[in-house]
C-alpha cells in the first residue's frame, strides 16, 4: 500500500521511516511511504503555511492554498487517495480502523498545526481520526500511531501472521501473557502447560488467559465481545477454575 504524510515538519518522520516495523515494511517494498513538505507549495520567501483567524484573530490557522495546491499536484500524478485528517474531533482510532485502513491502496494523512486548518480543507478530507480525548499541537505524532498500527496489518510485514492475529484487540480480546527463558526466575515459574509441548492444551490455556485478562482489565470489551463456541467452552472452564480457587 501507499501512504503520504503532508506535514510542515518532515524532519519528525526521519527516524520513524528508518526503524522498526515501519522501516522494515518500507525496505521490503510492502509499504510505499512519502513525506511531503507542505512548505513546498507556498510562494512567499518565508514559506508561510498559516495566517490569522477570521472573526476572533486568536491563534493561527493553516491556510487552504498550500493544501489545495499539494492535492491538485498529487491528483495530477496519482489516483484519488483516501484522505485522513488527524483531529481530536475525529472518530476514535482503534484496531478495527487500523485493519480497514491497511486494506486501502492509498492513504493520505494531512497533518494540522497551530489552532487548526481552514475549514474549507475539510471538503477534500474523507475522515477525521482521533487518538484520544486530548489536544496535541499537531497531527504528526497521531499519524505515527496510525501508520505503526496499520503497517503491522499489511500481510508479510510482521514475520509470523499468528503473532499479528494474537495481538490485543485483533479478535476483540486482549493478548495472553508471554514468557521466555529462564523457566525459573526469582522464585517465579513459567506455567507448566507452556512447557508441555501439548499444543491443544497450550491453545486452550492461552485462550483462557486472554479471556481472563480481558474480563479483569477491560470489562467494557469483555461485555461487548461476541463469544465463539470455543471461547464459551473456555470461559466455562475458566469460571470453574476461578470458583475452585475461591
Ligand atoms: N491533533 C490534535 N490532537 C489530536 C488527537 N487527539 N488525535 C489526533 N490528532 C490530533
Amino acid at each position: 500500500m501507499r501512504i503520504e504524510v503532508i506535514t510542515t515538519l518532515p524532519e519528525l518522520f526521519k527516524p520513524f521511516v528508518r526503524m522498526g516495523v515501519v522501516g522494515r515494511a518500507i525496505q521490503n517494498g510492502k509499504l510505499d511511504f512519502d513525506i511531503v513538505n507542505l512548505r513546498d507549495y507556498t510562494h512567499d520567501a518565508h514559506r508561510t503555511t498559516d495566517d490569522y483567524a477570521y472573526g476572533t484573530g486568536i491563534g493561527m490557522v493553516m491556510k487552504p492554498e498550500p493544501i489545495f495546491e499539494m492535492f491538485d499536484d498529487y491528483l495530477s500524478k496519482h489516483s484519488h487517495p483516501w484522505v485522513v485528517f488527524p483531529s481530536p474531533q475525529g472518530k476514535r482510532f482503534d484496531q478495527k480502523k487500523a485493519i480497514e485502513l491497511s486494506k486501502r491502496e492509498d492513504v493520505m494523512f494531512i497533518c494540522g498545526r497551530y489552532e487548526g486548518v481552514d475549514e474549507r480543507v475539510m471538503t477534500i478530507v474523507n475522515e477525521e481520526l482521533s487518538i484520544g480525548d486530548f489536544v496535541l499541537s499537531g497531527g504528526e505524532t497521531a499519524v505515527m500511531i496510525f501508520v505503526e498500527a496499520m503497517a503491522r496489518m499489511i500481510p508479510g510485514v510482521v514475520g509470523k501472521q499468528e503473532s499479528v492475529e494474537n495481538d490485543s484487540f485483533y479478535n476483540g480480546l486482549l493478548d495472553y501473557g508471554h514468557y521466555t527463558r529462564p523457566s525459573e526466575y526469582r522464585g517465579m515459574s513459567v506455567p507448566e502447560v507452556l512447557k508441555s509441548g501439548n499444543h491443544a492444551k497450550i491453545g486452550k490455556y492461552l485462550l483462557k488467559d486472554a479471556l481472563r485478562r480481558t474480563m479483569l482489565k477491560r470489562p467494557d470489551l469483555f461485555l461487548e465481545h461476541k463469544f465463539t463456541v470455543e471461547e464459551k467452552a473456555a470461559l466455562l472452564e475458566l469460571f470453574k477454575e476461578m470458583h475452585e480457587k475461591c
